[in-house]
């Protein structure tokens, strides 16, 4: 059954309190829970409605006594009582059975230990309970355990009391004195240690930091405790938010469905974001843990102090908990291109991810209007588009009007459950302005397409820039109206320096500084003329990119070089290199699909020869990028990484992911011909000898010369096994293991299978490596299907954990494009396989997995087919959760 949106109704009874007393036991775990609950005066109705799933009803007592079993109805998934008391006491007792568990939601075991994951809807299968977001209590919990077998016993808030019990058992009693929903409801029960520490506020009250895992890794925890701290400092500095609890702690456990949880006081996390060090974790590793560890410490107020109304409202806290975390990291690095190494990287992902899904039939808008399964739309759409909307105020009304609106909203809405439309309100009173069209961008799924004219006039000296915008329909919303969009401008003049820009008074445009300005286009097509410009100008328009959108403007190579080369905006300078990048293999692949069309593969090379030789400015381009010292690194890293083959993919009508991927390789294999000097000098030029350090830094240098290395191999150079190689056995961190490892694995050498099988035996024991080593076999080159079948036998694989499905399933059916894609249809047969046996495990893995058909409609006839059959078998199978089955059915729906 579909849910709306617009059928929200205010809860019947609120909650007080809720005290709960668990006895853990893998096989039955019985729960008692006592909520105090009183009628909501804002509703008139007097039934209470409780949610329960996979739950034994051992007792239900109301004010004192036992309910009859006519005097409440249970349905499935639901428990009513009608016309309840204005005031009730229930006493609820229930078994569940944690270790039978594999959803990985509620209460279950993971490698002997407990731990629980409540957001969406994972409270409901503990007890039954008003499980929605708006309902709000104060939680007691008391756990009872074998002592030995889980000494540490962990919940929300503080620790009042524990002692010995007979029978070799004990207890904990836990108390979290704030208000919350039932989906920030936490607890850990097992066999864990912790690296603890004291720290500061800038207050000057002390607070108790813990990071816990399991025995064996304890030096695997500095970094996610050094990013608390960063955190925690970073959230009083930027925003003025302070952490309200005295004991904050953060859980490692394997399995776990996404990547962390911020349960008040207890964030329960995966391994993955988590553990680090050298030895096992990568620079992009360490990166994404300070990033989850921010994001999950930021939702302690943006999502625990504030929380939503209803799941609709879901992006109220996560896109601006993203913004946040993206803001935090970027902060972290601290210099501009620094920043802007850390947007393009953002940036990466919302198009690659979240501008498909928006053109996919999974679209849906910031805030949506429907759902079948909540677990279904944690989505990039939620989470990173979400953001970039969030970030969209900060452009329109600056850091210090973006600061403003935040503390307005913490002034209003403080302990209360709210809507992504009080977060507007907040911005737009705060800084004063009329911001009603702006709702659009929640309310309207799809990305803008903005279009770019340009006319100077050389005798009136004036630059006109007209700006229009379109959005193609979207599944259930057929017409679009404008959008509010920030449009980030300057104009370079024939030196390459910014111009003072100046705009006639007809057009708005608010001043950043006198370079760069923010057109507002809010309507169809707009016209913004500037004056006293003296000579015709290069645009750099949608500076760090602005806004959420696709921007077209009809570049000339020569224009595009040149921004590459001068443009203040680091973020338009690499994505001028992307454009021309994106040019070369557009026509490239155009040219193997015209040779293969005409049967002619030993023309093939000469085609590609023809079709590479208008890549030669690109190559000029990026070797001049390449030498440049005065960049960063890291910044020269990202102009040289071309466009993935998922991005191309969706710039082409028809996708052709074999002629995408032969030209992208063909096109790297040529630059690394053209640019073989200057990437082997600066391959020995970025090398970070000494002890390894993850800063940004040392992390952009190995990133480059890692970059330097990928394209030597792939030009087939002499030496480069030899490199590679060289790297692999030398390294001293997991960042050049890895990226020597995987470039073995995409070469000729000899040695690959020998270095490949050396990695498992030296890894053996570190789960999150032993998925890198099958994320790396699941994406290479030459992994067609039957290769990923037989490493689905491996005595380490399994569907169970959701990183190990995830580093080889998910790697290659949304990872390997030309592979999956496999002409003859057997890469859509494994996906059906997998989905199918997933969905009996994890239905919340397996409809993220079912994601990877999402876009069938846009191959060739012969392959649609192909997929559509593979969808349909899916659709027949039997005992299909609603999690896959509004996936597959939104794919297979016109
Ligand atoms: N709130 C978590 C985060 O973004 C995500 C939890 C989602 N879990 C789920 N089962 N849908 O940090
Ligand atoms: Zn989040």
């Amino acid at each position: 059954p579909t849910i709306h949106r617009k059928d929200y109704t205010v809860p019947a009874f609120l909650v007080d309190t809720v005290d709960m007393g668990f006895d853990l036991d893998p096989a039955a775990t019985r729960i008692a829970t006592r909520i105090t609950m009183r009628r909501n005066p804002a509703s008139t109705s007097k039934e209470i409605v409780l949610f329960g799933e996979e739950l034994e009803l051992v007792q239900l007592r109301l004010n004192g006594k036992q309910l009859k079993a006519s005097q409440y109805k249970l349905e499935t998934g639901k428990l009513r009582i009608a016309s309840a008391p204005a005031k009730v006491v229930l006493e609820i007792e229930t078994l569940t059975s944690p270790e039978k568990n594999t959803s990985l939601m509620g209460l279950y075991v993971s490698n002997g230990n407990f731990f629980t994951q409540c957001e969406a809807q994972g409270f409901r299968k503990i007890t039954y309970f008003p499980d929605r977001p708006d309902v709000m209590a104060k939680y007691t919990v008391m756990l009872r355990a074998d002592k030995k077998k889980y000494p540490v016993l962990l919940s929300n808030g503080n620790l009042i009391e524990e002692g010995d019990l007979p029978d070799g058992r004990h207890y904990a009693k836990w108390e979290d004195p704030f208000n919350k929903p039932s989906y920030l409801f936490a607890l850990v029960a097992g066999n864990l240690v912790c690296q603890e520490q004291k720290y500061t506020l800038k207050s000057g009250r002390e607070v108790l930091l813990q990071v816990w895992v399991e025995d064996g890794n304890l030096d695997k925890t500095q970094h996610a405790m050094d990013s608390l701290i960063n955190s925690i400092r970073w959230d009083e500095e930027r925003f003025g938010l302070e952490l309200d609890l005295d004991r904050f702690m953060i859980v490692a456990v394997g399995d776990f469905n996404m990547g962390a949880m911020e349960n008040k006081g207890l964030n329960i996390f995966n391994t993955k974001y988590v553990l680090a060090n050298s030895r096992i974790a990568t620079d992009v590793d360490y990166a994404n843990i300070e990033a989850v560890v921010g994001h999950e410490y930021f939702h302690n107020w943006t999502g625990n102090r504030v929380t939503c109304r209803d799941w609709f409202q879901l992006s109220l806290k996560e896109g601006l908990t993203v913004f946040r975390d993206q803001e935090f990291s970027a902060d972290m690095i601290g210099t501009d291109s620094g920043r802007a190494v850390k947007r393009i990287d953002d940036v990466r992902v919302l198009r690659q991810a979240q501008f498909p899904e928006d053109a996919g039939p999974m679209a849906h808008s910031v805030r949506p209007d429907s759902y079948v399964e909540i677990n279904n739309f944690y989505t990039v759409t939620i989470y990173e588009k979400g953001a970039e909307v969030v970030r969209m105020y900060q452009t329109l009304f600056g850091r210090d009007g973006f600061r403003k609106g935040m503390d307005l909203y913490f002034e209003r809405h403080d302990g209360h459950a709210v809507e992504c439309d009080d977060f507007r309100a907040a911005m737009v009173d705060a800084n004063g302005r009329d911001l009603s069209q702006f709702e659009r961008w929640y309310s309207q799924a799809g990305t803008p397409r903005v279009q770019v004219q340009s006319k100077y006039d050389a005798d009136k000296k004036t630059y006109e820039l007209t700006l229009s915008q379109t959005c193609v329909p979207t599944p259930g919303q057929t017409k679009k109206l404008p959008f509010h969009i920030p449009v980030a401008v300057g104009l370079l003049d024939s030196s390459g320096k910014d111009m003072t820009l100046r705009l006639s008074s007809d057009g708005k445009g608010k001043v950043n500084d006198d370079t760069t300005r923010v057109l507002e286009l809010t309507k169809a097509q707009q016209t913004f003329r500037f004056i006293d410009v003296a000579e015709q100008p290069v645009p750099s328009i949608l500076r760090n990119f602005s806004a959420p959108v696709v921007l077209d403007v009809a570049y000339t190579d020569a224009e595009l070089a040149f921004l590459l080369a001068h443009d203040s905006d680091p973020f338009n300078r690499w994505e001028a290199g992307q454009r021309l990048a994106t040019r070369s293999l557009l026509t490239l692949t155009t040219a193997v699909q015209e040779a293969s069309q005409a049967g002619n593969v030993v023309a093939l090379e000469d085609v590609l020869n023809n079709a590479a030789s208008n890549s030669a400015a690109l190559g000029n381009a990026l070797g001049l990028i390449l030498n440049d010292s005065t960049l960063d690194a890291a910044f020269r890293e990202q102009a040289l990484t071309l466009p993935s083959e998922l991005l191309l993919a969706e710039q082409t009508d028809v996708i052709d992911p074999q002629a995408i991927h032969a030209s992208r390789q063909y096109l790297r294999g040529k630059l690394g011909q053209a640019l073989k000097d200057d990437l082997l000098a600066a391959y020995h030029a970025n090398q970070t000898p000494g002890e390894y350090s993850p800063d940004a830094d040392a992390a952009g240098k190995r990133a480059l010369k890692n970059v330097a290395l990928s394209y030597l191999i792939q030009a087939d150079e002499a030496g480069s096994h030899a490199l590679a190689q060289q790297q692999y056995d030398n390294a001293n961190n997991m960042t050049d293991r890895l990226a020597a490892l995987v470039a073995l694995t995409n070469s000729s050498a000899p040695g690959k299978a020998a270095a490949l099988e050396k990695f498992y035996q030296d890894f053996e024991q570190e789960a999150l490596v032993i998925d890198k080593w099958f994320a790396l076999q699941a994406t290479a080159y030459t992994a067609d299907v039957a290769t990923i079948r037989a490493l689905a036998l491996h005595p380490a694989f399994t569907l169970k954990n959701p990183n190990r499905a995830r580093s080889l399933i998910f790697s290659f059916c949304s990872g390997n494009p030309a592979n999956f894609h496999a002409v003859d249809g057997s890469g859509y047969e494994f996906w059906a396989d997998q989905v199918i046996a997933l969905n009996g495990v994890n239905p919340q893995v397996a409809a993220r997995l079912s994601r990877s058909l999402d876009r069938w409609r846009k191959y060739a006839p012969a392959l649609q087919e192909k997929m559509r059959s593979a969808l349909q078998r899916v659709a027949a199978a039997p005992n299909l959760s609603k999690d896959v089955l509004e996936v597959i059915g939104k794919a297979l729906a016109n």
